[in-house]
């Protein structure tokens, strides 16, 4: 079993702790091209005997078979293993991008404890800030699956510092989850400021760039059902110049035998301890490689050297499609 240096890492003031990474499950239910159920329940379950304990979903993930998944994969072992959830993302479904109406919410947690075949979701996120409902009504509503035993933690994905002390002032918020790499950080540091006064755990999703960091896709490498097709960051035009800003990383990751991904993972444990990475992957030995990413404790000079390399605004290509843009960061 490999044997991180680095402590759990709490998820807030909830009393909830995380293994230093935790795993991104969304690309084990097809997001990122069709995904093999049997390797995903080894994957998941390798991830779990290497003490990953945290494990991220939402019930958009295959419209629910990813939480299928994780119940079958855990079965047994519930209550060792945290399980982050998400609701409110309609993905554009009849016209709407987000629903966070304390009736669909209560609905879908009843779902999600359904398919996850659970008495409780560890962590219950809104996946999606929808501007026609109060924040401060949606976190009322979940509030009170907490008092019913339902959920025991809140979290946030995609927030902005405003409406973030918005929701913390109705129900103590434990986690934000939102896009956090060296590529695309500047929403991040900002929110950070923000969630650091409130001791609030920031859960950092796409944290390899959707694997842009890993040097792993190339010009054309992408296969015609993965969702990245549609992301400015891999546009023909784009993508070069991205792969070009990995060769800062992949300087520092040669020196030490390591790769550009586990360095990209490194350098993010190290911006702070309330920094949870949720790599994904649907390929074993890049789950082992992910996992031992957490050993890996970058000096300042090369903490310094990558952060210098690739400035907050040197990304090529909008984080998602402009039209998408507009339902982040609300
Ligand atoms: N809250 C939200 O709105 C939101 C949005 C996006 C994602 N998420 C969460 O964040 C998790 C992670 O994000 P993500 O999967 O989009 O992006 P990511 O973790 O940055 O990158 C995943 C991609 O990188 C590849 N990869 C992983 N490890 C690798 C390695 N060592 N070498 C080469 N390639 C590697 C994977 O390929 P293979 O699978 O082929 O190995 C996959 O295509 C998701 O699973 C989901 O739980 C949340």
């Amino acid at each position: 079993m490999t044997k991180s240096p680095r402590l759990p890492r709490a998820i807030g003031a909830s009393g909830l702790t995380s293994s230093p990474l935790g795993l991104g499950c969304a690309s084990l239910s097809g997001s990122y091209g069709p995904s093999d159920e049997t390797n995903a329940l080894a994957v998941l379950r390798e991830a779990f005997s290497r003490g990953v304990t945290m494990f991220d979903t939402s019930d958009k993930y295959g419209n629910g078979h990813n939480e299928e998944l994780l119940a079958r994969a855990f079965s047994g072992h519930r209550n060792e293993v945290v399980v982050a959830s998400k609701f409110g993302n309609m993905a554009g479904k009849d016209g709407k991008i987000a629903d966070n109406s304390p009736q669909t919410m209560i609905a879908s947690c009843e779902a999600s404890l359904k398919r996850l075949k659970s008495d409780v979701i560890d962590l219950y996120y809104i996946h999606r800030i929808d501007p026609a409902v109060p924040i401060e009504d949606t976190i009322g509503a979940m509030a009170r699956l907490v008092e019913q035993g339902k959920v025991r933690a809140l979290g946030i994905c995609e927030v902005n510092p405003a409406t973030l002390r918005r929701a913390h002032s109705v129900h103590p918020i434990a986690a934000i989850q939102s896009e956090y790499s060296i590529l695309y950080r500047q929403e991040a540091e900002e929110v950070l400021q923000t969630t650091r006064e409130l001791g609030i755990a920031f859960v950092a999703y796409a944290p390899l760039g959707r694997g842009l960091l890993t040097g792993a896709v190339q010009p054309g490498s992408l296969g015609e059902k993965d969702e990245r097709l549609r992301h400015p960051r891999f546009s023909a035009e784009n993508l070069p110049k991205n792969l070009e800003l990995v060769d800062a990383i992949r300087a520092v990751a040669d020196k030490r035998g390591s790769t550009p991904g586990q360095v990209s993972l490194a350098w993010l444990l190290a911006q702070g301890e309330d920094i949870i990475p949720i790599p994904g992957t649907k390929t074993m030995s890049r789950l082992i490689e992910n996992i031992d990413a957490a050993s890996i404790i970058l000096s300042e000079d090369e903490i310094g050297f990558i952060a210098k390399s690739i400035p907050p605004d040197a990304a090529a290509g909008l984080r998602y499609r402009a039209e998408h843009m507009k339902n982040m960061y609300l």
